[in-house]
């Protein structure tokens, strides 16, 4: 049976029902590996992503009442990616092969408005969820590289090249910067994705202080200027439920500024300012070989690959 889950609204078994699906997930390659906690699944499911995607809406597949499978869709407010639905679908191991996360991937639709491509970020390479999404129709677009810092020495940070000034601080940005922080982010569009469809550079003003006002979490921001224009930036944020834990975000140094090892100069300054952090983790194209160089030189090692896969809804296969 396939069913909408509103997990809002959703009973406290249910909750508990998609994240026993969902950690099953996170340890099933892994002998050893612990599940992540609950109340970070939780934080997930009810908040906007840090990339503006909508809490994720969920249809689930039971059998007996029990949960035993599920697919999210998140879809953006921003006009940039209102084609665009990004997507999982998770199904218990013991569960598959028996239709259930092709069900659930034919009900996806039923959660959209007019969403035409469906991205997926999470398929990781050898696991079953890259055969499956072949055979339903899903096209690889990019391969990431996620890695791992365990922040036990501080790295040196030199002075920035005349001309150059770093700004930082934690939380909203003051008023003054916060136009050329959008500018900075939005300079990641010529990062390489691969073929995806998503478009990164949507951020405003308006969306920057409607984020901050919504953050459960610290955000550290590096700003990089030149001669008082935006020349990189970098944001750390503080994982909302395991206060010792962060994740590393958007790096950029803008194309007039590159080769001068500006990228590491910021992330290096970074990691001074996170206080209270023990492990870092980041994500980056694998083809981007200038910040895999760059996290591997502040001691970040890499620990898996996983893909982004696409298709279109018109093109998925039944
Ligand atoms: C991917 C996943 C959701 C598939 O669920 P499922 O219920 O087993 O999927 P289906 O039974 O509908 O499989 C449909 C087709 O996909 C292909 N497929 C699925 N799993 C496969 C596997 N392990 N090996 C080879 N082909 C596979 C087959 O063609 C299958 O059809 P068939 O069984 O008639 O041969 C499930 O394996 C899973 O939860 N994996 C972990 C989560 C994940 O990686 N999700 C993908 C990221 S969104």
């Amino acid at each position: 049976m396939i069913e909408h889950l509103d997990f809002a609204q959703a009973s406290d078994e249910d909750r508990r029902g998609l994240y026993e699906v969902v950690a099953a997930w996170a340890v099933e390659d892994t002998p050893g590996k612990k599940k992540p906690p609950y109340a970070a699944c939780v934080a997930r499911w009810e908040t906007r992503d840090e990339l503006g995607f909508e809490p994720p809406r969920f249809v689930v597949a039971r059998e007996d009442g029990k949960i035993v499978g599920y697919a999210q869709v998140q879809v953006s407010e921003a006009e940039a990616n209102a084609h665009l639905t990004i997507a999982t679908v998770v199904v218990l191991p013991e569960h598959r092969r028996r239709g259930i996360g092709t069900a659930l991937l034919r009900a996806m639709p039923s959660l959209m408005n007019g969403q035409t491509v469906i991205e997926s970020w999470s398929v990781i390479k050898g696991n079953p969820g890259e055969q499956f999404a072949a055979a339903r129709g899903f096209r690889v677009i990019t391969s990431m590289t996620r890695q791992r810092l365990a922040l036990t020495e501080l790295p040196e940070v030199g002075e920035p090249p005349p001309g150059y000034e770093l700004v930082t601080w934690k939380g909203a940005a003051p008023d003054e910067f916060v136009e050329a922080y959008v500018e900075g982010l939005n300079a990641i569009a010529d990062a390489p994705f691969g073929e995806t469809t998503f478009d990164h550079a949507h951020n405003t003003v308006e969306s920057i202080r409607r984020e901050e006002a919504e953050a459960d979490a610290d955000r550290w921001v590096v700003l990089l200027l030149h001669k008082g224009d935006v020349a990189g930036v970098t944001v750390v944020e503080r994982d909302s439920t395991v206060p010792t834990v962060a994740e590393q975000f958007h790096t950029v140094v803008l194309p007039a500024h590159r080769g001068k090892g500006l990228g590491r100069l910021i992330k290096a300054r970074m990691l001074h300012n996170l206080s209270g952090v023990e492990t870092i983790y980041t994500r980056t194209s694998s083809q981007n070989e200038h910040m895999l160089r760059v996290n591997h030189s502040l001691g970040y090692t890499d620990t898996y690959t996983y893909m982004a896969v696409q298709a279109k809804i018109a093109d998925l296969q039944p």
